[in-house]
């Protein structure tokens, strides 16, 4: 049995879905009920409280880990999770951490993650870890204004990054969960190409086949708007990401082409398949 944490979001739903399809027992883990495939089990439990994951994990070979919001701010300490999981006879897990740990080491959030990619590789148990760049989900943040205006509203509007969908590191979780060669490996995940939000606007308007206008935010906008949904610290440092990336974070990684074997999702992809949000 494989269990899957942040399993009703971008990259848990699309990853319970393809490890259900391709006949795998699968847990389900997020703090509020939530449909999940036929035949997957469903088991709210909180990360911050490491314990009460144990009847998720009692029976469980794998553990796909993705923690989500600022467990820290919480008191919890995520390395519980591995010792838990560890403790329940867990043989292996796959760490979703982020490229960020990679290109900006300082602050807190990456401090910590990194501290848990050590604990993950000190524990004795099998891993993967798993960095990826920005996700093709944040465009999300844009669909009410979308629906409502036909507007994308951002910052930094010719400056891009290789976004990465979702879907393509559902996929290459799935592999790292189920296929032994990926023991000890530690894949930056990107997207095919550089892209900037301006070109995203447009990918959006050719899915729902009508105009979208493109409207730059200042950086001072975007942070009052971003800081409503998450910590100051991390909406500065996605603003300095997304108005200066450096040459790591515009760098197009080979790992899912090398993990699957196909190139990465572009974000036009994306846009059709996630449609429906916006129209
Ligand atoms: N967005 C980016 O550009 C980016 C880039 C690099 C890395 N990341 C990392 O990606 C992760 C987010 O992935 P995502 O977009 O797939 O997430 P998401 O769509 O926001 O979904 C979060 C999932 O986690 C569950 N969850 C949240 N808090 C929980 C808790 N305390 N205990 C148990 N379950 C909890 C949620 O369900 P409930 O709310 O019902 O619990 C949901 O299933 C974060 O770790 C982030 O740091 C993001």
């Amino acid at each position: 049995m494989i269990v899957v944490t942040g399993a009703t979001g971008n990259i848990g739903r699309p990853l319970t879905q393809a490890l259900a399809k391709a006949g795998h027992q699968v847990t389900a883990v997020s703090r509020h009920t939530a449909a999940v495939p036929n035949g997957v089990r469903h088991v709210v439990a909180d990360l911050a409280k490491p314990a009460s994951l144990k009847p998720a994990l009692a029976g469980a070979k794998a553990l796909f880990l993705l923690l989500s919001g600022d467990l820290h701010a919480t008191g919890a300490n995520p390395a519980d999770i591995i010792s838990e999981a560890a403790a329940s006879g867990v043989r292996r897990v796959v760490l979703l951490s982020t490229l960020g740990v990679v290109t900006r080491p300082s602050g807190q959030t990456r401090i910590a993650m990194r501290a848990l990619e050590d604990t993950l590789r000190e524990s004795g148990l099998e891993w993967a870890i798993l960095r990826p760049g920005g996700f093709a989900s944040n465009a999300l943040w844009w669909a009410e204004s979308v629906r409502t205006q036909q507007v994308v509203a951002a910052p930094f509007g010719d400056v891009g990054v290789p976004i990465i969908d979702p879907a393509d590191i559902a996929a290459v979780a799935a592999a790292c969960l189920l296929e032994d060669r990926h023991t000890g490996g530690v894949y930056e995940l990107t997207g095919p190409e550089v892209i900037t939000p301006r070109q995203q606007a447009e990918a959006i308007a050719a899915a729902l086949g009508s105009p979208v206008r493109f409207h730059e935010l200042t950086r001072d906008e975007a942070k009052t708007a971003m800081s409503q949904s998450m910590p100051a610290e991390l909406a500065n440092d996605t603003l300095d990401i997304l108005g200066s990336p450096s040459p790591a974070e515009l760098r197009v990684s080979p790992d899912v082409q090398q993990v699957l074997g196909r190139a990465p999702h572009p974000f036009a992809e994306w846009a059709t398949r996630n449609v429906a949000a916006f129209r």
